[in-house]
């Protein structure tokens, strides 16, 4: 199994960061890992999966207007879940190496959207909190159609769209969290993805 991002995939990531923010790379992962998450987010969605909230600490509440997944934070100590992080592990050393981001932890959940869900534009980190610095969102959907929906829509800074990612699986979109807003459109099917995000030394859990 691939458990880490060779160089040339690093090399590519660390130069479209630089570039305009953002990359998405299809592909990268053995079908059995992707196959083996997938698993996992259909067997445990209706036993450990629970409706995600928004906002930070003590003002965390749901807010089904706002989004209308279901997560599950991903945990070192689980075989399948630990194939993803160590992979995330080596993103986190070749770009730290490459772009000296400073990047400490990483926190990921499994989210899973059934038909009608979305999440509406938001951005992942406030500006200047240095809490979350990169984000990862990797999707899982097999046999994606575009009658499927779930596209995940981002904008620049003045809310141009700039690219609108269809959520297939094998792709893992990266970008700086907080220079992109970005939204899912609501889904037709089950919608399975892993969003996580860097934080650099010091920072906050949650955003
Ligand atoms: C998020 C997010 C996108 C996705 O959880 O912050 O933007 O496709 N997720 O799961
Ligand atoms: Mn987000």
């Amino acid at each position: 199994m691939v458990c880490k991002f060779n160089e040339s995939v690093l090399d590519e990531v660390a130069d479209k960061l630089v570039d305009r923010g953002y990359v998405c790379i299809d592909d990268l992962f053995d079908s059995e890992l992707v196959t083996g998450l997938r698993q996992k987010v259909f067997s445990q969605a209706d036993v450990t999966f629970k409706p995600a909230c928004i906002g930070r600490g003590h003002e965390q509440h749901r807010n089904t207007d706002v989004r209308r997944d279901s997560i599950r934070w991903l945990e070192p100590g689980c075989t399948t879940d630990n194939g993803y992080l160590s992979l995330m592990d080596s993103l986190k050393d070749g770009l730290n190496r490459r772009l000296f981001m400073g990047l400490f932890d990483y926190e990921s959940h499994y989210a899973l959207y059934r038909p009608g869900a979305f999440y509406k534009k938001h951005v992942d980190a406030l500006k200047g909190s240095q809490n979350r610095i990169l984000t990862t969102v990797f999707f899982m959907n097999p046999d994606w159609q575009a009658s499927h929906g779930g596209f995940l829509n981002l904008y620049d800074e003045q809310d141009n769209l700039l690219e609108n990612i269809a959520p297939q699986a094998g792709r893992l979109v990266i970008f700086l969290s907080e220079r992109f807003p970005h939204e899912v459109l609501p889904t037709t099917v089950d919608r399975a993805s892993i969003a996580g995000w860097f934080r650099v030394a010091g920072s906050q859990h949650g955003i």
